[in-house]
């Protein structure tokens, strides 16, 4: 899947780069790929703002090593900062990039007042903008690069569902850990799961209990706001956690009950706790959105902006809070659960067998046949 991937974006991105985007002193830039600041200042570039490395292991590790990949196979200078969770530090970052020369401006706010405030400054000056992966509400952003947000939570739902038929529990008590309340994309998603959970209440197959945001998606904010539910709810029997990081946080507070493993819980991301965490069995499934293929199509629209093409994007989205309909590039999410694990792991490699299958868990990995311990048929006729 990845080389394929990048054999599209490379052909995708090169057949757009009819020049060597460069600024007079030849220097093509470069971008760090972690959080610090890169020789961005004055020349010709794309700017890329990232949120925080703190609710998701991603904005740290994954988005900016495949833009700075995509960007670098299109040779188009890029520079990748990171707010680190601060919003005047986002802002600040945005005024910097759009003051000094950047040509094309992507963003994945913190929220939609300080995405909105980065976003009008750069229409001022007629750089193009895109919202990466969460749309920035009466933004105005040009396109919006992102998954079918509501599908995520889809399938978050549906994978609570099974688990808890699978282990036959009758009318489970459901807690739902939502993300940030300041993050477009955790309505999206509680959009998604609420529709089957919905239904559930409903029929009263499914008991609603408590239903809370989970701010800046913060793990401890989620640890404390789990421990109160299960002091208020101990009947909690199933948990919505949107995602691996809220859900990594609920396994630790359910361990102190010995409930982990008996109650099922959900998350989002595919990040290597979540897969550890299926592995034990105390997670249910998680969502895996391929991080590569959302960094190299905004990446693609970026170098045509650069290059001063106007990439035709159809498919809109309609935003709830301008009215207006953004140009919206949307990507399939995937539920993964043990039974189909190597798709993140064997497949894409987003998740190294190298890392998962280390310690306790590489019994577990050979036990599951995770990576190169995948099982073949005769294995599994071995073991009828
Ligand atoms: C969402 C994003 C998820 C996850 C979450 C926590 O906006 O779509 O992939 O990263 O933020 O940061």
């Amino acid at each position: 899947m990845r080389k394929k991937l990048l054999a599209i974006a490379a052909v995708g991105l090169m057949a757009s780069a009819t020049m060597t985007a460069c600024d007079d002193s030849g220097d093509t830039g470069d971008a760090s790929s972690d959080s610090g600041s890169t020789s961005g200042g004055g020349k010709a570039r794309v700017g890329v703002i990232l949120p925080d490395t703190q609710s998701s292991k991603r904005w740290g590790n994954d988005d900016p090593k495949y833009l700075k990949a995509a960007f670098d196979a299109a040779d188009v200078p890029v520079e990748i900062q990171n707010a680190q969770g601060d919003r005047a530090k986002f802002q600040q970052i945005g005024e910097s990039m759009i003051n000094s020369g950047v040509k094309v401006l992507i963003i994945a706010n913190l929220d939609s007042i300080s995405g909105k405030a980065v976003l009008d400054k750069a229409r001022a000056k007629k750089i193009p903008t895109i919202d990466y992966d969460r749309l920035t509400l009466n933004g105005g952003a040009n396109y919006y690069v992102s998954f079918d947000n509501n599908k995520v939570g889809n399938l978050q739902a549906y994978g609570l569902i099974k688990c808890l038929e699978t282990k036959g529990v009758q009318n489970p008590v459901i807690a739902q850990l939502n993300g940030s309340p300041s993050d477009n994309n955790a309505h999206l998603f509680k959009e998604g799961y609420e529709v089957p959970l919905n239904d559930k209440y409903d029929s009263a197959e499914f008991t609603k209990g408590p239903d809370q945001w989970v701010p800046d998606w913060d793990p401890k904010e989620a640890t404390r706001i789990f421990e109160q539910m299960l002091e208020q709810a101990p009947k909690i029997r199933g948990v919505l956690a949107a995602n691996d990081g809220i859900g990594d946080a609920v396994i630790k507070v359910l361990r102190k009950k010995k409930l982990n493993g008996v109650v099922p819980v959900t998350g989002q991301d595919a990040t290597l706790e979540g897969l550890q965490n299926l592995l034990t069995g105390e997670q249910c499934m998680t969502v895996y959105k391929a991080v590569e293929l959302e960094a190299v199509n905004a990446a693609n629209l970026a170098v045509k902006l650069y290059k001063n093409e106007k990439p035709a994007v159809t498919n809109t989205i309609k935003d709830p809070e301008s009215g207006g309909y953004v140009p919206f590039v949307s990507l399939p999410p995937l539920a993964i659960t043990l039974k189909n694990i190597n798709k993140v792991v064997a497949e894409d490699k987003y998740v190294p067998q190298a890392d998962l299958c280390k310690g306790k868990y590489l019994a577990l990995c050979r036990e599951h046949g995770v990576g190169t311990f995948v099982k073949t048929d005769a294995d599994e006729d071995e073991n009828r």
